[in-house]
């Protein structure tokens, strides 16, 4: 039950309509100390309209209003000060929260759809860059938070696979390259090749020329170059799963650029029929004047396709094969001027769901304040980070608890979980440095705390061992708990509006208040004393389980029942 809606009702049940429902209920402030109840409504709103003292006024009110679901309501100057029953509050939500378990929180409004999400996306024979992995966690906990709130996500891995630097690559890898090398550590070789391929064009431009037929010989489909970038692409995603592993990502499709290499015509010749494209300089272009963007280009003057051709092709194929409520794009933010156009494009082409293209961007990581670059050939592994982390995790978990049975697991859970939790608890379009042993801290803003407040209240659970606390009274009227309870009660509105902004700190920074109300009532109350209120206690305890572990779910980071 929505308890603003229940105090908007009780003051409306007392006016003769001089208010409307929401004039009331937007109006209803939360009041800064429990001193002055739960809500509060401000009588000066009324003063003009009665004609009388809002003080009078608040004590006319309270005179009238039917107090009996409520612990009090009282007029404190021009205030009416509404008090909730709180163990009505607490035996609702408790209740409300162990029936439904993980599911509570779940939005079945039938408003549902496709929403496809372009996810991750590297590009093959280079690493998997810090960027990467944001557009892989931010995805993911995107999709599971669409699911919440009854959405049907595809993650689609839009994989860089395609592009004239596939004939520089061939070629540098037919001079330079070595088999062997490439199957040991295919990523590190390939992209010293490549790096090679333009330290010696310079001197040699000739080199380009090659490139070129040969990207020309692969579009064609000869049998060599499709052998090699077949192999390249293979090698690379066999290393980029090592780190899906880890992280615990999956996708449902992996279309990549080169998927839609003959599926581009389609879109070039919508833009042809609608008169859009228009030639500038040999070039083709999309003017976008109207929405004060530059001209897109779409073909170069060889025809020759781009980047953006290719997201027309894309764009296409999703709206068919999905018809998409939305459409989601996990991007870096320097890429956010290039899907202004992209949309712009698409919208003029009248491509039905242009309209819901949601760019969604992300700032950018430094960890231990080094920006991690691919350009120059320096490659900080992401594996190395993850692994770095778990490393940290399990040197905790080995001082804390060294009689944990399956320690290895916990500290993958930890490690892992740690890494995504730092990423996700900022918003995301912010730039963040990430310190690893930050991120690690059993204390403060971390995804170990809130892992650590979740296994706290499963070992109370375990020591209540055979206690049958399900039919209890849920009636907990302890002040301490208050702030638990109420931070319960919001789960739902925060992946409803997560949802809305695309924005898992939300729910990561739900997560952390929550666990800091737990933790704070568990340092004040006694949980497992045998009183008529045991029951209740043990009940908010399953509760927090429940809403902290489905928390941690939908950012993608586990949840370990001991630690
Ligand atoms: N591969 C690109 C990159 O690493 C990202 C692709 C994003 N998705 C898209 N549909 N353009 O920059």
């Amino acid at each position: 039950m929505d308890y603003k809606a229940q105090v908007t009702n009780s003051i409306l049940s007392v006016l003769n309509d001089e208010l409307s429902s929401a004039e009331v209920y937007e109006k209803l402030e939360q009041p800064k100390t429990q001193t002055m109840g739960d809500l509060a409504f401000p009588a000066f709103a009324l003063a003009k309209v009665l004609h009388k003292a809002p003080n009078q006024i608040a004590a006319d009110l309270v005179a009238k209003i039917d107090q009996t679901s409520y612990e009090k309501v009282e007029a404190k100057g021009a205030y009416i000060n509404f008090f909730l029953d709180k163990g009505q509050f607490s035996n609702e939500i408790l209740t409300d929260i162990i029936e439904q378990g993980a599911a509570y929180g779940q939005n079945d409004n039938g408003k549902g759809g496709n929403v496809p999400i372009d996810m991750s996306s590297p590009n093959i024979a280079k690493p998997i860059s810090m960027g990467h992995l944001r557009s892989t966690v931010i995805g993911n906990s995107i999709a599971k938070i669409l699911v919440k709130n009854g959405y049907h996500p595809i993650k689609d891995n839009h994989l860089g696979d395609w592009g004239t630097q596939f004939g520089k690559l061939i070629v540098a890898y037919k001079k330079w390259g070595n088999e062997d090398d490439v199957r040991k550590d295919p990523i590190n070789n390939l992209v010293k090749y490549y790096v090679k391929f333009h330290q010696e064009d310079k001197e040699h431009p000739e080199l380009d020329d090659e490139a070129r037929e040969t990207f020309k010989k692969l579009e064609d489909g000869n049998e060599e170059e499709v052998y090699l970038w077949k192999w390249f692409r293979k090698v690379s995603l066999e290393s980029f799963n090592k780190i899906y592993d880890k992280l615990g990502v999956t996708f449902d499709t992996y279309n990549g650029e080169a998927f839609y290499n003959d599926k581009m015509d389609e879109g070039i010749q919508i833009l042809k029929d609608k008169g859009l494209l228009v030639e500038s300089q040999g070039a083709q272009v999309v003017k976008l004047d109207k929405y004060n963007l530059n001209p897109a280009l779409i073909l170069k003057s060889d025809g020759a396709t781009l980047y953006i051709t290719r997201d027309i092709a894309t764009a296409i194929y999703r709206d068919r094969t999905y018809k998409p409520a939305m459409n989601l794009y996990v991007v870096g933010s320097e890429q956010t001027y290039y899907f202004q156009q992209l949309k712009a494009v698409l919208l003029e082409m009248g491509l039905p769901s242009a309209e819901n293209l949601h760019h969604i961007p992300f700032g950018l990581i430094t960890v231990n304040g080094k920006k991690l670059s691919t350009r120059s050939g320096r490659i900080i592994l992401l594996d190395q980070v993850l692994d770095d982390a778990i490393e940290l995790a399990k040197k905790q978990i080995e001082a804390k608890n060294p009689d944990l049975p399956n320690k290895e697991e916990v500290a993958k859970e930890v490690g892992v979980g740690a890494i995504i939790f730092g990423d996700l608890k900022n918003e995301r379009t912010n730039n963040i440095d990430f310190v690893l042993e930050d991120q690690l801290k059993f204390e403060g803003e971390t995804g170990p705390y809130v892992q650590y407040s979740h296994a706290r209240a499963e070992s109370i659970l375990r020591k209540a061992g055979t206690i049958d606390f399900h039919g209890a009274d849920k009636a907990l009227d302890d002040p301490a708990a208050w702030e638990t309870l109420t931070s319960l009660k919001e789960f739902p509105a925060i992946i409803e509006s997560a949802c809305k902004d695309f924005e898992p700190s939300e729910v990561a920074k739900y997560a952390l208040r929550l666990a800091k109300a737990f933790n704070k009532y568990y340092a004040h109350s006694k949980i497992l004393v045998e009183d008529d209120q045991l029951g209740a206690r043990l009940s908010l305890v399953k509760a927090v389980s429940i809403v902290l572990k489905e928390s941690l779910n939908l950012l993608g980071v586990k949840a370990p029942d001991a630690m």
